[in-house]
């Protein structure tokens, strides 16, 4: 299972890295057909690419509890609709920051008018020293852990971004043996508690499992629904890769391999 997984991961860098990301944004934020498929699958159009919906986003805003006098972070963050999105509607200040250097340039064409509040960067999760220079009021890391390559160093770093009693939020989902037993699936028991724990984070948990599953067959179904108009506009792998990836996830999930947690974590 763990060399299965190295694999997937492997193979997801190799075809995911900075290039195929900013690929697959530009070519997904400008597609009316994936527009339609975001507020079907996840009943918002933030150009989602993961496993996050609304339930997740109402429960991201009640965590983060922010007003215009706060400053939030999200790290991989690709086209930054998910923070512009909470910037707006709290009135916080917003930094995304993102290896996909195609999608921050896209970020920073689409919200040049709101540059007083809303601002992006390049940079890389296993490196962030050299690009943030600022401590924020939250950090947000929504489906972007599974491509550092030291959880543990990566988790510890955030501290240093954060302000006495900021909040680091983790939207995550883990792999499952079939042979873990009740002890191995807690959540603190799975790769991102144990590096909070081991960095000194208090945290809550909220399992997101079921919800993560109704997110793929909804992706497989309203693909299949939106096929034609995928192709009639050219935009054929974005369909391709849409039924892949749920196919492949749904899988896991009907074999009960995987677990969503969210992780809201303050300094001890
Ligand atoms: C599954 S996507 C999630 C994107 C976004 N958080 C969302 O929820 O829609 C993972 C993101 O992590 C970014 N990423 C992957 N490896 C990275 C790295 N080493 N440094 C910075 N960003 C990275 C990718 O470019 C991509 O935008």
């Amino acid at each position: 299972m763990m060399i299965f997984k190295q694999f997937i991961l492997k193979t997801m860098i190799r075809l995911f890295g900075a290039k195929g990301f900013s690929k697959m944004y530009l070519a997904t934020s400008k597609s009316k057909t994936y527009s339609i498929f975001c507020e079907k699958v996840y009943g918002r159009d933030l150009c989602q690419a993961n496993m996050f919906d609304e339930e997740q986003l109402q429960k991201l805003l009640t965590s983060l509890n922010l007003n215009s006098s706060h400053n939030l972070l999200d790290i991989g963050c690709g086209i930054g609709k998910i923070g512009e999105f909470i910037s707006d509607s709290t009135g916080a200040s917003f930094t995304g920051v993102d290896f996909a250097y195609g999608a921050i340039g896209d970020a920073q064409v689409r919200t040049e008018s709101k540059k007083e509040k809303v601002s992006f960067l390049v940079g890389n999760l296993n490196n962030l020293k050299d690009v943030i220079f600022e401590q924020y009021d939250a950090i947000v890391l929504i489906d972007s852990l599974y491509f550092v390559s030291d959880m543990p160093k990566c988790i510890e770093s955030m501290k240093s971004f954060l302000k006495p009693n900021g909040k680091l939020i983790v939207f995550y989902s883990s792999t499952k043996k079939p042979s873990d037993n009740s002890f191995d699936l807690l959540p603190q028991n799975k790769p991102v508690g144990i590096a909070l724990t081991q960095s000194g984070f208090a945290y809550e948990t909220y399992d997101f499992t079921v919800n993560e599953k109704k997110i793929w067959e909804k992706s497989f179904h309203v693909a299949q629904e939106l096929k034609a108009s995928f192709i009639e506009e050219g935009n054929s792998e974005i369909y391709k890769s849409r039924i892949a990836e749920a196919k492949r996830n749904l899988k896991v999930h009907e074999k009960e391999l995987i677990l969503r947690n969210l992780y809201v974590a303050t300094l001890q």
